[in-house]
């Protein structure tokens, strides 16, 4: 699905901010990105949703090998791709129903089942009671949950997500990481760049962990007790909004 071999980054004639990153995120799959303010967490990030090259190394989107790839077959490989921005990038002018709503009306949903299916996330995210409010009188923690809602609506092929708990607490941000999952179930690959190290503890997903430049893949950190078993982490996450493919 993505897949990374050497890649090196470097802004300007500045150092490499990640090197020699070798990474497969195959299809469905989950993963954490963890790393200090600073490692190159938002960086790895933009790489895969196309919104900075790499400097040296071979990257392959959905098949579609970089260095071949035009212009003009970035669009339609972006579209693939649900993306929660550290700085949310809401629309003001738009209500906070119709900013979750876009993607959906964008791509000639029917405007019933759109009505439907945004009421339903933006209640599971807490937010039912604000649908026809502006973004910008919402605080820092639901305008994330309003970026989350708007990036999972469309049932992406893959989610980036960056810092999404950020501004949330800690009952909120175990809830957003299950809705995470409850896509991720449905088939989408998904990356979630935290440095919320105990929020990562709770669920059993792989780790990806960013040091000095250098990605290091882990296994799941320890866990501390039975209620990070997959099995429960799973059970839980189907009580989240059921996320339907366009066919379902
Ligand atoms: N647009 C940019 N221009 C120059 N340097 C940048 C830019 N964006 C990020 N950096 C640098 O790249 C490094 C990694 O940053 P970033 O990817 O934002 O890390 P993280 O998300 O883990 O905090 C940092 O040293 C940062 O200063
Ligand atoms: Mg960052």
């Amino acid at each position: 699905m993505v897949r990374f071999e050497n890649v090196g980054v470097r802004y300007g004639v500045g150092p490499e901010v990640l090197r020699d990153i070798n990474l497969h995120i195959a299809p469905g799959s989950f993963q954490f990105l963890t790393g200090a303010s600073g490692a190159g967490k938002s960086s790895l990030l933009k790489l895969m949703y196309l919104a900075l090259f790499p400097s040296r190394g071979r990257m392959e989107v959905f098949g579609q090998d970089l260095a071949t790839a035009h212009r003009r077959d970035l669009p339609a490989l972006r579209r693939r791709i649900g993306v929660v921005f550290q700085d949310f990038r809401l629309l003001q002018n738009l209500s906070v129903f119709d900013n979750v709503a876009l993607p959906l009306r964008l791509a000639g949903e029917d405007e019933k089942r759109t009505r439907n299916n945004v009421s339903e996330l933006l209640d599971w995210v807490g937010l039912g009671a604000r649908l026809e409010d502006s973004p910008d009188t919402l605080s820092g923690g639901e305008q994330q949950r309003v970026a989350i809602a708007r990036a999972v609506i469309s049932k992406p092929n893959l989610l980036l997500a960056d810092e999404p708990t950020g501004n949330v607490d800690d009952r909120i941000a175990y809830r957003l990481v299950r809705l995470f999952e409850e896509l991720h179930r449905s088939g989408t690959a998904v990356v979630v760049a935290t440095h919320n190290d105990a929020l990562v503890r709770r669920f059993s997903h792989p780790v990806l962990t960013l040091t000095d430049s250098i990605l290091h893949p882990s296994i799941a950190p320890a866990s501390n007790g039975a209620s990070n078993s997959a099995g429960q982490a799973k059970a839980k996450a189907a009580e989240a909004p059921a996320v339907r493919r366009k066919s379902g």
